[in-house]
Order: C-alpha cells, then structure tokens, then sequence
C-alpha cells in the first residue's frame, strides 16, 4: 500500500496553533480536522506530533503490537509526579508485571462488591445537601461535590475503610500535582531549585508516599484477606516491590479520580440540559433500587438494570472524554490510516475526535444517549471502534470498569433523590489540557425529594 507523509498547518500558522491548543485542546482539534482530516501533522524533529482521530486507523493502531509504542518516552511529563516506576509511564516486561499485579487486585468479581458502597456514599452527599439551607444550595458547584464523593469511593476501593477518613488530606496533595500538569510544558522542565511550583509538587508527593508507607506497614503487621481491598492485595499477594506499589497507588488514586468527577460533571450538565432526561433516570432509578425508604441494598442486578443511566454515561463520554487526547510514542517505523508515521513521532490518539466522527454517529454533535439502545449491527461495529474514551487493547484503562459503574450508579441515585436545574442555555467550555473538564464546574440549583435521613461518614461538603 502507498503511504503518505501526514498533511499539516502551514509552519508559520504551528506555534499560534500550539499555544491555542493549550488552552482549549478540543477547539484546535475540531478545527485542524476539519481542515486537514481526521489524522494531521504538527511540530517538526524531536517535537514531532500526530494527532490520530480516524476510528478506523485507531483501530489498526489498538491492534499493533504493543511494542510498538512507548509511554515511558523523555518528555512524559506524568512520570514527575506518578514516579518512574508507575504502570502509566513504563514499557515491555515492567509494564505488564506492574499492570498484571494492580488487575488481579482489581477483579470484577471485587468490584461489584462496592455497589452498595457506591450508592450509599451518594446517600451521605445527598443528606449533607438535604441539610444546607436553600440559599447555600442554589446554585452549588455539583462538580466539586462530585470530586469528593469520587475521591472517597477511589480511596475506599483502594485502601479499605480505615483510610478513607483521610480522603480530604489525600485530596489537598494531589491538588498542587493535578494544576501542575495542566501548567504550559515551560514552567514543567526539570530543575533542583526549591520554594517552586516543582519543589512543592515533590513535597505533596513525599507526603503521600508517607501516607501510603503507614498503610502498608499497617497491612504488613495485620494481613488482610479482604477481596476487596486492592492495597491489601497488592501488598499480600503480588511480587511488587514497597517502592513499586507506592506509583501504582499514586497513579490508581489520579487516574481514577479527576477523570472520573470530571465525567460527572459534564453527566450533569449534559442531563440537566436534555429535556425529560432527569425525570426518565429517576423513574429507572426508583424501578432498579425500589423506594428510598425500603433501604434495599443494590447489587449487579441492579447495576445491570439501569440501562438509560449506562446510556446516558456511554454517551456523555462520547462527547466529552475526560481525555480530549492521549498520548503514546512511535518506537518504530510505522503506517496508520495510510500514512507514514516515523519512529519518535508523539501520537495523540483522540476519543475526543472519534467520538464525534460523523462516518461512524449519526448527528455526532446531538446528546441522544438512546442512540446506544437501537443500534443496528454495522452501527454497532462502528460505534465499537469509535466509542474509546478508555482506550482499547492491552494498555487500555484499568479502572475503566470502575468508573463506568460509578458514574452510572451515582447519576441515577442522584436522579432519584434530587431535583436540579440551571438557568444556562448551553453547555459549557472545556478546560484542561490533561483532564477535559466543564470551565466554572457545574453550578446547578439543587432540591431534595423528600426521603429519610440516613446514617454514614460526613463529607464535609460545607467546605467545597
Ligand atoms: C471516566 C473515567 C476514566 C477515563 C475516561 C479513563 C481513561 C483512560 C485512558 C484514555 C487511558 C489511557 C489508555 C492509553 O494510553 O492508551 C487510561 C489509562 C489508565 N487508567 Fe483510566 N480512565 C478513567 C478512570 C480510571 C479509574 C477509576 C482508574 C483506577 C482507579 C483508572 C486507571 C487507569 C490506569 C492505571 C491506566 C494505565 C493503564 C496502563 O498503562 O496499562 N482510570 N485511562
């Protein structure tokens, strides 16, 4: 097959394009794809970029070797904060050792174990709203809220309840490490000098190493057999070192918790802004878990029930991935979509792009979470390789199965217990460059259907 080189801006045109992309990743991307196609060029020598949005080259792509590509490539900004041992910035054996350990503390059989776990801390944010007065709750930043409750249910997951009391001290550390990565690439480069932006980042790392060190020591001197809970796994039963399991953490926590709140909150936005939607969540909700008040205890039935909820999350995440682009490096020579591609070139493979593919969605641009329900067969094959805001193949997301249950379960509990609305006509800007995320959050008017208070750990949602 003849390959060509990828079509690109003028060069004059590149770092006015580059800045912009900064700041608003997924405007650039529309634009230059509609310029040059779903798969373009942009840089030059080591600064080489390929921006890859075509389903059908990603496909190809998910499908090649895995060594093919590289994560652990200089320039990966994750790995000052994640560590050089983490699964995310490393390749070949170390990856699918580090990889193989986190996914068998990570079973599914464990997970459906925290559903009631998932909706019940819903339960705790609900009655901390049902107890603010009217006026703090209208509007209130439900992306915030969301970012709490999303940041306990990683920690809980991970660590087990003992430590999830300590979800607001986890969150300030990571606070500084999350901005630092959405800083210009400039302010980024290595250096030794203290009282920085980048001194800071490695106190707040070296904080919740110490963190996680006690709970390890702890588990050392108390085993635990607990399925469930993936730190005990990690240290009983894998062959990773102290020091290893540390990045894995720290990656699991981060990976796991910006994008998943900010998935949620576009869920909000989006559901808040399609007509009829929210009633039709609640009605499936009260059909799934039954009346608040007969306090059932939910479980894969019930996760398997909330079809419209799942939809609504399959279609949320179509549009608005909590990566806009995700980025991999050529270890070789290689062809995608017909087009050369040299060794060292950065690919920026884009959910955002295929996601809104209009060979493969019919009016891509529409929120329609009911295209997910009647999909014909070629649709569906389509839909299959175009829907990939977790990746694909064998460095796909691990904790995608996590996240989808928890934002399905929580929009739904959240549909059945609360009323919101906004006085926006229209969904908002993204922000974030690593994590695509509604600029200014997801200020909603909130009101409580009337249920009975429950018991649970306080969230301290005063605070957001
Ligand atoms: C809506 C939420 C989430 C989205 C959209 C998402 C998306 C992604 C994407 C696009 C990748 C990269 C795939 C690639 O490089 O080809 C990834 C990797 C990863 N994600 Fe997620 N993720 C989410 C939630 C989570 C959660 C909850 C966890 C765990 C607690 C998690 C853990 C990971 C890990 C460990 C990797 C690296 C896998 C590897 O390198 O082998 N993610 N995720």
């Amino acid at each position: 097959m003849v390959t060509t080189k990828l079509p690109h801006p003028p060069w004059r045109e590149q770092p006015q394009l580059l800045r912009r992309g900064f700041v608003d990743p997924s405007m650039m991307l529309d634009e230059l794809s509609a310029r040059y196609g779903p798969i373009f060029g942009l840089g030059t020598g080591p600064f080489r970029l390929a921006v890859v949005g075509d389903p059908t080259a990603l496909r190809e792509m998910f499908s090649m070797p895995v060594d093919s590509f590289r994560w652990g490539y200089r320039f990966n900004v994750l790995r000052f904060v994640v560590g050089d041992q983490s699964m995310i910035v490393s390749d070949g054996e170390p990856h699918k050792r580090r990889r193989a350990s986190v996914k068998s503390a990570f079973g599914r059989r464990s997970l459906n174990g925290w559903i009631p776990m998932i909706v019940g801390q819903t339960d705790v944010v609900v009655d901390e709203l049902a107890m603010m007065t009217d006026a703090d709750r209208s509007p209130i930043d439900l992306y915030r809220v969301g970012r709490r409750l999303v940041l306990y249910i990683v920690v809980r997951t991970l660590f087990g309840e003992r430590f999830a009391g300590r979800a607001a001290e986890i969150s300030e550390l990571y606070q500084r490490p999350q901005d630092y990565i959405e800083a210009p690439l400039t302010r980024q480069l290595p250096h030794p000098f203290p009282w920085t932006a980048r001194a800071r980042v490695r106190a707040d790392r070296h904080a919740l190493d110490g963190l996680i060190d006690e709970q390890i020591a702890f588990l050392r001197a108390n085993p635990s057999d607990d399925p469930r809970d993936v730190l005990a796994r990690l240290v009983t039963d894998g062959d990773l070192s102290d020091s290893e399991i540390r990045d894995q953490v720290v990656t699991l926590i981060g990976a796991g918790f910006d994008t998943t709140s900010a998935s949620l909150a576009w869920m909000i936005w989006r559901v808040s802004l399609t007509p009829g939607l929210w009633g039709r969540l609640r009605d499936e909700a009260d059909d799934v878990f039954g009346p608040i008040e007969q306090h059932t205890t939910p479980d894969e039935r019930s996760l398997a029930g909330l079809t419209l909820a799942n939809a609504t999350m399959r279609e949320t995440t179509r549009l608005h991935p909590a990566g806009v682009v995700s980025p991999r490096e050529a270890a070789s020579d290689i062809e995608l979509g017909g087009h050369h591609i040299p060794k060292g070139t950065l690919i920026l493979w884009s959910a955002h792009l295929a996601g809104r593919d209009s060979g493969a969605w019919d009016e891509p641009l529409k929120f329609q979470p009911d295209r997910f329900s009647h999909l014909t067969g070629p649709q569906q094959q389509l839909a299959n390789s175009a829907w990939i805001p977790f990746g694909r193949g064998q460095r796909n997301c691990l904790g995608l199965a996590l996240a989808q249950m928890e934002l399905t379960l929580i929009i739904s509990r959240l549909a059945q217990r609360l009323d919101i609305s906004t006085s926006a006509t229209g969904i908002p800007r993204p922000a974030g460059m690593v994590i695509n995320r509604p600029a200014g959050g997801a200020p909603m008017n909130v009101s409580i259907r009337p249920t009975r208070r429950r018991s649970g750990p306080d969230l301290n949602l005063q605070s957001t």
